[in-house]
C-alpha cells in the first residue's frame, strides 16, 4: 500500500469519508445552509487540513466552559467511543457546510434533539442543559474561530473581509442550533470571547478530557509514552491558534522561539501531508457537482485518483 494511500486510511479511520449522496447530492443548484460554492466556508471548511490542524484547540476551547465541559464528561461515550464522537463532529460540520439544505436541517434537528436530554449538575453545584443558548452560542464559536485561524495561518492569510464573510456564514448554523446570538464578525468574536473568559476555567473534570485527547486514558488502555508525548505535543501545536491565556490555563504555553523553530512547522507540515493525501473532501466534490452538473466535477481531483 502507497504512503499516500496509509494517509488518506488514516484520515478515513478516524474522521470517516462523508461523501453519502442522500446528504451532499440531490438538490440541483442548492447552495446549503453556508453559502454555496463561492463562500468562504466552502473555500475554508473545505480544507480538511484546516479541520485537522485546529480541531483539537476548538475541543479545548469549548470545555473550558465548566458547563460544557460537564455536560460531556458525564454524558457523552467519549471515552469509549472515541472515533464515532470525532466522526459524528466532523460530520456536522461538513453537513451544515455542504449538505443539502434540507440534510444540513435535518442534522441540526437529530443535534438538538440529543441535546435536549443532556441536563444535570455540574462538580461545583451549578445546573446546566446543553441547550442553554449561552452553551450553543459558544461551543458553535469555538469550532469556527480554531478552524479559521489554522485556515488564515497555514492555508492561506485571510483579510478582515473574509474572516468576517466565514464568521456571518456559520453564523446562520450557529442560530439554528439553539443560539440566540453568535459573533459575526473579527471585532464581535474579540469582544465575545473577552466577556466569555471570565466563565472559563480548568477543574478535574478538564485535566481528565485533556490527558485523554493526549493519549493518557489513566487505564490500561493508554497510549504508549511515546504516543501520549506526540499528542502533547498536536495538542500543543493547535492550542498555539488560541490565545496566550488559555494556552496558559490548559498549560499548553511555549515561547515564540518554541512556536518558529518547531510548532510552526509541525503545523504546516501535518497541514502539508493532509492536503497532499487528501486534496478535497469527497463532500465538497458532491457538493460542488449539485451546484454546478458536469463542470467543475470533472476537474476536481479524489483522493483516490491522486492516490493511484
Ligand atoms: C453548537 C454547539 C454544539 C454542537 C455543534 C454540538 C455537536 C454535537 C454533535 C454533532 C453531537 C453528536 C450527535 C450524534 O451522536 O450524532 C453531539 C452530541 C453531544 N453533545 Fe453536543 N454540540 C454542541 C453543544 C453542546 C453543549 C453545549 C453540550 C454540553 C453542555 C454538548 C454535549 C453533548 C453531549 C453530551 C453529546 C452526546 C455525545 C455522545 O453521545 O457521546 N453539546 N453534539
Amino acid at each position: 500500500m502507497s504512503f499516500k494511500r496509509r494517509i488518506i486510511d488514516e484520515l478515513e479511520t478516524v474522521g470517516g469519508r462523508h461523501d453519502e449522496p442522500e446528504i451532499y447530492s440531490g438538490a440541483p443548484g442548492d447552495p446549503g445552509l453556508a453559502g454555496g460554492p463561492d463562500s468562504m466556508s466552502w473555500e475554508i471548511n473545505g480544507d480538511l487540513a484546516s479541520l485537522v490542524v485546529g480541531g483539537s484547540s476548538a475541543i479545548i476551547m469549548e470545555v473550558l466552559h465548566p458547563s460544557v465541559m460537564a455536560g460531556v464528561f458525564e454524558q457523552s461515550s467519549y471515552r469509549t467511543e472515541p472515533i464515532q464522537r470525532a466522526q459524528n463532529t466532523l460530520g456536522y460540520v461538513l453537513r451544515t457546510t455542504f449538505g443539502t439544505t434540507a440534510a444540513a436541517t435535518r442534522v441540526i434537528e437529530r443535534v438538538k434533539k440529543v441535546h435536549s436530554h443532556i441536563n444535570g449538575t455540574r462538580p461545583d453545584g451549578v445546573p446546566y442543559r446543553a441547550l442553554d443558548p449561552e452553551l450553543i452560542a459558544w461551543v458553535h464559536t469555538c469550532i469556527p474561530w480554531a478552524v479559521m485561524n489554522a485556515f488564515d495561518r497555514y492555508g492561506r492569510p485571510l483579510t478582515t473581509a473574509e474572516k468576517d464573510r466565514y464568521l456571518t456564514e456559520q453564523a446562520v448554523i450557529g442560530r439554528m442550533g439553539g443560539a440566540e446570538w453568535v459573533p459575526e464578525t473579527t471585532a464581535e468574536l474579540d469582544d465575545y470571547v473577552a466577556r466569555m473568559k471570565p466563565k472559563l476555567s480548568l477543574n478535574e473534570q478538564t485535566r481528565s478530557f485533556i490527558d485523554f485527547l493526549a493519549g493518557d486514558t489513566g487505564g490500561p488502555d493508554a497510549a504508549s509514552t511515546r504516543k501520549q508525548v506526540e499528542g502533547r505535543l498536536g495538542l500543543r501545536g493547535s492550542m498555539s491558534l488560541m490565545p496566550d491565556w488559555a494556552r496558559h490555563l490548559t498549560s499548553t504555553y511555549h515561547p515564540a522561539l518554541a512556536q518558529r523553530l518547531y510548532f510552526d512547522q509541525a503545523n504546516r507540515l501535518q497541514a502539508g501531508v493532509v492536503r497532499w493525501a487528501y486534496p478535497e473532501l469527497p463532500c465538497k466534490r458532491l457538493a460542488l457537482e449539485r451546484c454546478a452538473p458536469g463542470t467543475r466535477v470533472a476537474a476536481a481531483a479524489t483522493p483516490e485518483a491522486v492516490a493511484s
